[in-house]
């Protein structure tokens, strides 16, 4: 153990106790691995030292590199860019992390693809065999929750895309579960309802999955077969029930909008209605080849505007308030091009947190509705 200085604070270093403001509140768990934004937040408390595990500062997780392929910058980036400085993304896609995470990352698609055909071929490899071939990339980086999105979000995917859905949902999940404070048993569970939940996809034509303009009502209905399709795959084979019915149901909504079944609230169990939010959490910030991910902020609008009769409130208040937390202190870009921390969330909405410029003044987005945040930075 070892107290460092808060100017001597490094990303990579882990906690060797918990931190806590003067008032005796909790900010930050022993053993956080500390990154860039999290030194941020700590700066913001006035936390004046930390004690740390070791002196030894692992590798920065997000650091500029010297020379490393860039991506394209999207245009909404690119004011920020020729301001001199590389943009959050930017900075986590060119970090050696991030490097080393996708080579992990690529690997587990396609064991997850390996492990997709078998069970088509009626042959299950086993949940924990699943779960370990197809999630060694959380095992081997022991990312917090904050890192885990960042790295997701990053992650340009061309090919095989419903088996990097699967592991991204799978990934969320287990993050999520830990939210909800379940036990180990039920977070493998779910891990596991979240890797299969989208099985059935394989079964539709790629013409149809990979079209890029619109579904006629005709192909939307065969891409919504897929439900009944990874539930047929799955049904005669040793897998949990809760399982097969994420699979079934984690595109049912609780007021019974949703499909194939229109089942309402009380016939949904937990964990298919958090795959299904998960689900269409990595849908919408995922990074596309035809489109930079979308803001998070942007996505817990769409929850909020759904509204709490479609999703179960505490499910959907832990997941959005936890997303949300974990974007704290971020820099993020406004509609006008304007550039603000966010300081403070709104509880009530959490799209709309309350952010600061540089020269200080502070507005609540919950009140004035004329700016949106449409990037982190
Ligand atoms: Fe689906």
């Amino acid at each position: 153990m070892q107290v460092v200085n808060a100017s001597q604070i490094l990303p990579g270093m882990v906690l060797a106790e918990d931190v806590k403001t003067k008032s005796g509140q909790v900010i930050m768990d022993k053993g956080t691995v500390l990154n860039e934004r999290l030194i941020a937040r700590l700066d913001f408390y006035s936390i004046s030292s930390i004690t740390i595990e070791s002196s030894e500062p692992s590798e920065p997780q997000v650091t500029e590199q010297p020379k490393a392929p860039d991506p394209e910058p999207q245009p909404s980036q690119q004011k920020f860019l020729e301001a001199g400085r590389a943009s959050y993304s930017q900075k986590i896609q060119r970090s050696s992390k991030f490097r080393s995470f996708q080579v992990s990352y690529t690997r587990c698609v396609l064991n997850t693809k390996e492990s997709f055909n078998q069970i088509k071929n009626g042959q299950y490899p086993g949940s924990s065999a699943l779960l370990s071939s197809s999630l060694n990339v959380i095992n081997e980086f022991h990312l917090n929750a904050m890192d885990l999105f960042d790295m997701l979000q990053n992650m340009r995917v061309v090919d095989d895309a419903i088996y990097a859905h699967c592991v991204n949902v799978a990934c969320i999940v287990r993050v999520f579960g830990k939210w909800m404070k379940y036990d180990k048993e039920r977070i493998n569970l779910l891990t596991l309802a979240g890797l299969l939940h989208d099985i059935g996809k394989t079964m539709i034509p790629s013409s149809i999955l990979d079209k890029q303009e619109k579904l006629t009502d005709a192909e939307y209905q065969i891409c919504q077969m897929h439900t009944y399709y990874g539930y047929d795959l799955l049904k005669n084979l040793p897998v949990p029930k809760e399982v097969l019915s994420a699979a079934k149901s984690h595109h049912e909504l609780c007021d019974g909008s949703g499909y194939p079944d229109h089942l309402k609230s009380d016939d949904i169990d937990d964990i298919t209605l958090m795959v299904g939010v998960a689900d269409i959490y990595d849908a919408m910030t995922a990074a596309r080849s035809y489109r930079a991910p979308i803001c998070p902020f942007t996505v817990i609008k769409h929850f909020e505007d759904a509204g709490l009769q479609k999703y179960r409130a505490d499910i959907l208040m832990t997941f959005l308030s936890h997303i949300a937390g974990t974007h704290l202190h971020n820099r993020v870009l406004l509609s006008d091009g304007s550039q603000a921390t966010i300081m403070m969330l709104n509880e009530k909405k959490l799209s709309r947190p309350l952010v600061q410029f540089d020269d200080g003044k502070v507005l609540d987005l919950s009140y004035d509705r004329s700016l949106d945040i449409i990037q982190m930075l």
